[in-house]
């Protein structure tokens, strides 16, 4: 008998309610798993606050070099409400989107059948788009610093970074998955989204860059937003958008706006990726402290997180399985607020799973 197939994927459950979702998650993966002819070898990996705490760790220079064997990562949640702010985060989130070079944020944005959408009258038709954020760059790539700290004449700055290439592999991305969609059936449009008026230097690299690449791609309509007009828009015509490229900030701001219009935390899943090393997917939600252990958080969020991570892994065919199953599960349960759901949050992973 020839041997299954087997997908080795390291998990970090993390903190606060990322273990409970992340075991529905597999649960899903497993169920999806048996139906198509393949499985899994997890590898569990415990960074986090626990772990921060008794150790004074966060993602270590061996973890990574562990994480660099593995083509995903399916990450829980990370934070602490006994960690400052900013440690685990820069220490273990950031750590591994830079060790990793997992450049691109892929962040699908839709609005499922049965979901109460906050925006007056728009239906799932309405809401179907992705946003490809730049994942390294921005003033993430931590240039800056601070002067005369803590004295009236304090400086501090933390600078805009980008250079061609990152702005141009970002953008290859992103026309690429355009394209993909278009194939699809989707309206194949690309929009930057950055404030030319205001960033004439990085924002006029993007654009330039983006201009010239969009030679290249003759099938792709192109378009430029302002990124304030850009959340403008996204609430009054959503349906407008197709694909959205955007830097760092930017991308982490509307992302969150775009979260809500589908739904919320509940639901909202991201890829970081490296097409060719390390990505991970995670529910974008958090680590949600106080609902920890109460069997009561949406786990559809990790869930999609790992629809993502078969689709990326070439599993079309399953992810498409999980996503029927998460819309279906969508119009049973009442909400998708954690505690409002009418299920517990293993019901939901049951549910899902039981629909594959
Ligand atoms: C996100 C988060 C992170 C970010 C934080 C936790 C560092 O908000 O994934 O969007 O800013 O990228
Ligand atoms: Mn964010």
């Amino acid at each position: 008998m020839a041997d299954v197939k087997t997908y080795k994927i390291a998990v970090m459950p993390g903190d606060g309610t990322g273990p409970e979702v992340v075991n529905e998650g597999k649960k899903v993966l497993v169920a999806v798993g048996k139906k198509y002819g393949f499985k899994y070898e997890f590898t569990e990996f415990d960074f986090g606050g626990e772990r921060y705490l008794k150790t004074g760790e966060t993602l270590t220079e061996a973890a990574i070099e562990e994480l660099r064997k593995f083509k995903v990562i399916y990450l829980g949640a990370i934070g602490h409400p006994g960690v400052a702010p900013g440690i685990l985060e820069l220490g273990i989130l950031l750590k591994a989107r830079f060790a990793l070079d997992q450049y691109i944020n892929l962040r699908p944005v839709k609005l499922y059948p049965g979901v109460e959408c906050p925006l007056k009258d728009k239906k799932p038709e309405d809401i179907d788009f992705v946003v490809v954020r730049e994942n390294t760059g921005c003033v993430y790539a931590g240039h800056g610093g601070v002067t005369r700290k803590g004295s009236p004449y304090e400086v501090a700055t933390q600078v805009m970074v980008y250079d061609r290439q990152m702005v141009d592999r970002c953008l290859e991305y992103a026309f690429k998955l355009t394209q993909e969609r278009k194939k699809a059936g989707k309206p194949g449009k690309l929009t930057l989204v950055h404030k030319t008026n205001v960033l004439t230097f990085v924002g006029d690299l993007w654009f330039r860059a983006f201009m010239e690449m969009a030679k290249r791609y003759p099938d792709i309509q192109t378009d430029y937003n302002h990124v304030d007009a850009s959340c403008m828009w996204m609430v009054k015509n959503p349906e407008w958008n197709d694909v959205i490229v955007t830097s760092n900030m930017f991308g982490d701001i509307i992302t969150d706006l775009a979260a809500m219009i589908q739904g919320g935390m509940g639901i909202a899943a991201g890829g970081n990726i490296n097409p060719n090393g390390t990505s991970m997917f995670e529910p974008i939600g958090g680590s949600a402290p106080k609902y920890t252990g109460l069997n009561v958080i949406n786990p559809l969020a990790a869930i999609e997180a790992g629809r993502m991570m078969l689709d990326y892994l070439g599993e079309k065919v399953a992810a498409a399985a999980i996503q029927k199953a998460v819309a279906y599960t969508c119009t049973k349960i009442k909400s998708l607020s954690a505690g409002k759901m009418g299920y517990s949050t293993s019901q939901v992973g049951d549910m899902v799973a039981e629909n594959i």
